[in-house]
């Protein structure tokens, strides 16, 4: 199971590209690259403390808690593996969650190295916890240009998925949207959950467009009555 932002919308986080979306506010390229963090700390430092501070402010959904469910009850295995650097897929039950795009609740610290869990509010002369240095912490988050974590894994897991399924991402942003090429040529079936067809939506076997939390609900009933 991939996400994106989708998931996370009926939950008040504001998605990327809709309208009213992250990327239509601000450019991506002021905020999310390492060289925009090089030029201008404080505005890449004070736009993740307003995320920290809208997703606290944030529940998990259905669509989170019906994912739980499916991970907790389906007598497969499950692997969730997620774009959204909010922590709801936790909060929604969920014990295994593949944080590809890295967290908002963790920061790295460019000193010695560490990624640490660390809420609250960063600026550039925050130490890190576990060095002591100061102004090295950055958002453990991967930014355009920076390779996503866990790759090694989520590729062996989409050579061998039988099912694949995509809720709420745009479809734009690789190597996420590539997915389903790999889950394609291991054999699975691909079910995209989406408001609109995403860019990708003509590699999904099926299309179920509606919001998340009703329809990822519906998709998890079937599953587990199969
Ligand atoms: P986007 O904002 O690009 O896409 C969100 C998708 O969710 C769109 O296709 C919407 O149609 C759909 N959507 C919105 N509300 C929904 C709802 N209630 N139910 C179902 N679908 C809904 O977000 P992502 O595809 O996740 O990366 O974006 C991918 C990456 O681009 C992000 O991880 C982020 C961003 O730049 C980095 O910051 C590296």
């Amino acid at each position: 199971v991939l996400t994106g932002a989708g998931i996370s919308a009926e939950s008040g986080v504001p998605t990327f590209r809709d309208a009213d979306g992250l990327w239509e506010r601000h450019n991506p390229m002021d905020i999310a690259t390492p060289e925009a963090f090089r030029r201008d700390p404080a505005l890449v430092y004070r736009f993740y403390n307003a995320r920290r501070t809208q997703l606290a402010r944030a529940q998990p959904n259905a669509a989170h808690e019906a994912l739980a469910r499916l991970q907790r009850d389906f007598p497969g295995e499950v692997f969730l593996v997620t774009q959204n650097v909010d922590d709801l897929h936790e909060r929604g039950g969920s014990t295994q969650v593949c944080h590809m795009h890295g967290e908002l609740l963790a920061m790295s610290c460019t000193a010695c190295e560490r990624s640490m869990r660390a809420g609250g509010e960063f600026d550039g002369s925050s130490t890190c916890p576990a060095c002591g240095a100061s102004g090295k912490l950055r958002p453990d988050v991967v930014w355009f240009g920076e390779i996503p974590y866990h790759m090694d894994a989520i590729e062996m897991r989409l050579a061998e998925c039988d099912l694949f399924v995509a809720i709420g991402t745009s479809g734009l942003v690789y190597p996420a949207a590539g997915f389903v090429r790999h889950a394609l040529a291991a054999g699975a079936t691909t079910v995209e959950i989406n408001s609109q067809l995403s860019e990708v939506t003509d590699l999904f076997h099926h299309q179920r467009t509606g919001l998340a939390t009703a329809a990822v609900s519906a998709l998890v009933d079937e599953l587990l009555q199969q």
